[in-house]
């Protein structure tokens, strides 16, 4: 359903939109991806050495840098052509990562935050990525390249995967690391491989161990591992953000009982049943942010509608009811705004051709619509407190998003209206704020590997 009215007709002045996100973010989406294979071999110890003079010469560096972005943020927001002129600059300076380690180390993750512990990735055969094969029904694709899962919502497991083979500060000595990270890939392994030994589909690696052969495998391994018995997990993390969970398939799993990067706020409880117990205690459990999947976004100028939401709405389904809701509403006050697609429809061009993309929960509170939204260059209007609470709490999602109400329908429009009376310097602001925190959404960039492994430092008292 596209709802045409003239958008000329518009008061609120949103067509006054110029901005330079969509030529920035264009930039991003644009720069190639690179599998692996390459070796790290550029590991530094850039912030072991000399601790007291990199820490200076680190937060001299990083408040330049803040320093930098508040000019390019006021230029932004008094100056069209100046933020035009210096978008490419500012995403420059959003991906030279810098460190800001304090002291007291407790400062909050932050754009301009390294990773800055030691880490190790297990390089025997817990690590699924090698010699790994898929087979959905008869046929098989070498690797997951060919397999379209590297654009799944749940393939952050690759993608943190990647980025840790890549870092600075991954040690190929296990007796210097802080952390370890366990390289299984739960999240391919729950989309390919859950059926059984016997099932078409498979996800195989090292030259043919598949399935729940290839999962007892990996916990027979951590049980073995000297540096897992030392710990019991405590200092291993594994990502396991699929909704489908490995977990029933083995009792008194060690991948269980690592920390982990989970599905929303899904993590395995003591209590709940007893192979599934943590026994020594508590882990650490993040949520995933999704892997999201962008449309190209047209410039600000050039955006012709107001609102997005392309999803099912599926009607029958309670959980479902605000999608429904929110359709229904807009359709019913089209005459003051504009909506591209709202329910099922082509994700693209349409959510690039909106202001403002709805975040509305369906089977769960979460879902990769608002890392497509983000990513896209389209402000999220989320529409519950609990879809923030299923997200990592490092970063400011009030200011990168708007709240509207859907309890009633009275309550949708007075929130809807205060969001189409917000200035255009609000809302530039919102973009930058966006912006800002882009790389933290691109799962193709290191920053959200380096903020999850600093948050996880810091809830284990590594710092
Ligand atoms: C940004 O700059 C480019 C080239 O300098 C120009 O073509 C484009 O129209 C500008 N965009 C805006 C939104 O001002
Ligand atoms: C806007 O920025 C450009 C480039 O920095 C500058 O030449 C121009 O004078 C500025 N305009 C205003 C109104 O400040
Ligand atoms: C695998 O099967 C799908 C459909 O089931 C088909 O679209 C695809 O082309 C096949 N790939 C290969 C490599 O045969
Ligand atoms: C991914 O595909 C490219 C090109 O098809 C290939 O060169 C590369 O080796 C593949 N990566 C992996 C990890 O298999
Ligand atoms: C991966 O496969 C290649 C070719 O079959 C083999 O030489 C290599 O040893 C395998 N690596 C692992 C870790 O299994
Ligand atoms: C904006 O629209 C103009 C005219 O339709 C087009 O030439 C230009 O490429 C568009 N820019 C973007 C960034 O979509
Ligand atoms: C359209 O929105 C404006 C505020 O931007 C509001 O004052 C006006 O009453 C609305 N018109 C209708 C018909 O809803
Ligand atoms: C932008 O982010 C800042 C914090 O960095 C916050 O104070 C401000 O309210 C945000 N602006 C908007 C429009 O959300």
């Amino acid at each position: 359903m596209t709802l045409n009215t003239s958008s000329k007709e518009r008061t609120n002045g949103l067509s006054k939109i110029k901005f330079f996100f969509g030529l920035a973010l264009g930039f991003v989406i644009m720069q190639s991806v690179v599998f692996w294979g390459v070796r790290s071999s550029s590991r530094q110890l850039l912030f072991r050495t000399d601790p007291s003079s990199d820490r200076i010469k680190i937060k001299a560096a990083s408040l330049r840098f803040e320093e930098e972005l508040r000019q390019i943020e006021h230029a932004a927001s008094n100056n069209i052509t100046a933020a035009n002129q210096s978008s490419p600059w500012l995403i420059a300076a959003a991906s030279t990562t810098t460190s800001t380690k304090t002291e007291e180390g407790q400062q909050e993750a932050s754009l301009d935050s390294v990773f800055q512990l030691p880490f190790y990735i297990y390089d025997n055969e817990l690590d699924w990525s090698v010699n790994a094969t898929i087979f959905r029904g008869a046929n098989h694709s070498e690797w997951l390249n060919q397999s379209g899962f590297l654009n799944y919502k749940h393939s952050d497991d690759y993608w943190l995967l990647y980025h840790a083979k890549q870092h600075p500060m991954r040690t190929f000595n296990p007796r210097e690391a802080d952390l370890f990270f366990v390289p299984t890939l739960l999240s391919v392994w729950n989309f390919y491989g859950f059926q059984g030994d016997d099932s078409q589909n498979k996800f195989c690696a090292h030259n043919g161990i598949c399935n729940l052969q290839l999962l007892k495998r990996a916990e027979q391994l951590l049980l073995e591992s000297k540096w897992y018995q030392r710990s019991q997990g405590r200092d291993h993390i594994v990502v396991d953000s699929h909704w489908r969970k490995h977990w029933k398939q083995i009792s008194g799993s060690r991948l269980l009982n690592c920390n982990s990067i989970s599905f929303e706020n899904r993590v395995p409880k003591s209590g709940n049943a007893k192979q599934y117990q943590v026994p020594t205690g508590g882990r650490v459990h993040i949520p995933s942010f999704y892997v999201g999947r962008p449309c190209p976004s047209s410039s600000h100028a050039n955006k012709t509608h107001d609102f997005a939401l392309i999803a099912s709405l599926k009607p029958n389904n309670p959980n479902f009811r605000d999608r429904s809701h929110v359709c229904n509403w807009l359709r019913q006050r089209h005459h003051n705004y504009t909506v591209s697609v709202c329910g099922q429809g082509n994700q693209c061009p349409a959510l690039g051709q909106a202001r403002f993309g709805f975040h509305v929960r369906g089977d769960t509170w979460g879902s990769n619509r608002l890392m497509d939204t983000l990513l896209t260059g389209a402000i999220p209007l989320v529409t519950s407190a609990e879809q923030i609470k299923i997200l990592p709490d490092f970063v400011p999602w009030e200011d990168v998003s708007y709240t509207v109400k859907v309890s009633s329908e009275a309550a949708f429009d007075a929130s809807l209206q205060s969001i189409l009376q917000k200035s255009e310097q609000e809302l530039q602001e919102k973009r930058t704020n966006i912006s800002k925190h882009m790389d933290t959404f691109n799962h193709k960039k290191r920053q959200q590997f380096d903020l999850y492994m600093h948050r996880f430092a810091q809830k284990l008292n590594l710092y």
